[in-house]
């Protein structure tokens, strides 16, 4: 995939990282993988669309601060450029720009009822405003609804973070389930990778269920695998990125060897 897109109704690469299960890594990726690729010179834009507003918060975007959320560029009907520029929320120097969730994002299932082509509302968003980003990314909530199927069908590529637990491994047909289902209406595929995530090498445990990942999905699954790393809560505890707290960790050398995977894959 180019750094930037071409030949795609929405002009730059969208990645949308999902996976129905919770706690497996997913806003962590959105906002490491984001704060990577910016490092790398690319435009960025995290959009975060889990009504949970994890990445937001996390960014020290509080929901009750924000004037203009993702909920309320989905429900506007037509293009709105004053919107969407009220919901940009720009990163200072060398940070990746946000647009932030809402707790109404749970309500959009309901509110866009009967509307027509509803899956395609971000698609369309993204196809107007995201020229100026290279990568836009997704940070999806863990329920298949309305939400995630307008990420999915926006997507050059869905990252499937995956945890490396046994655990985690049985949740997984949840969102490979929707994939199919979605492949049957959509005019091409979803385009997926999987993220192996939250790995320990020291766990035996571990070690084999990632053995059994490159088994079944072979180049499917990143090369990149993340570790286990202490820093990424410290980073949330601190309203940054890893990036901001430790560079040089583990953590951040991994997201940035995956950000480079997708830059030249
Ligand atoms: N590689 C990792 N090592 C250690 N902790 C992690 C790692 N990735 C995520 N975490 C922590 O695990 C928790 C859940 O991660 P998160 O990204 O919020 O998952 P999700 O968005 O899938 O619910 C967070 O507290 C996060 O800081
Ligand atoms: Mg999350």
């Amino acid at each position: 995939m180019p750094s930037s897109c071409t030949g795609d109704e929405v002009g730059c690469s969208v990645l949308a990282v999902a996976n129905q299960k919770g706690g497996v890594g997913k806003t962590t990726t959105a906002l490491t993988l984001g704060a990577a690729l910016t490092r790398m010179g690319r435009r960025t834009l995290v959009m975060d669309l889990d009504p949970h507003g994890c990445a937001s918060v996390h960014l020290g975007h509080f929901p009750e601060n924000v004037p203009v959320s993702a909920y309320d560029l989905l429900l506007t009907e037509g293009f709105d450029a004053g919107l969407w520029g009220r919901a940009l929320i720009r990163g200072a120097e060398g940070r990746m720009d946000m647009v932030a969730s809402n707790v109404r994002l749970s309500e959009l299932d309901i509110d866009l009822k009967g509307r027509e082509n509803k899956g395609l509302l971000l698609k369309k968003l993204l196809g107007e405003a995201a020229s100026d980003y290279d990568f836009v990314i997704l940070d999806c909530p863990p329920n298949m609804g309305v939400l995630l199927v307008n990420a999915m069908v926006a997507s050059n590529l869905l990252i499937i973070p995956i945890q490396t637990d046994f655990l985690a491994l049985h949740g997984l047909r949840l969102i490979f389930d929707s994939i199919r289902l979605l492949n049957k209406v959509l005019p091409r595929p979803v385009a997926w990778r999987a993220l192996a995530t939250m790995f320990d090498r020291r766990a035996g445990a571990c070690r084999r269920v990632l053995h059994l990942l490159r088994g079944k999905l072979g180049p499917k699954l990143f090369e990149t695998v993340i570790d286990m790393d202490t820093q990424f809560r410290e980073a949330s505890a601190s309203g940054g990125v890893i990036y901001d707290i430790a560079p040089d960790s583990r953590g951040a050398r991994e997201y940035m060897a995956l950000a480079k995977e997708i830059v030249t894959s």
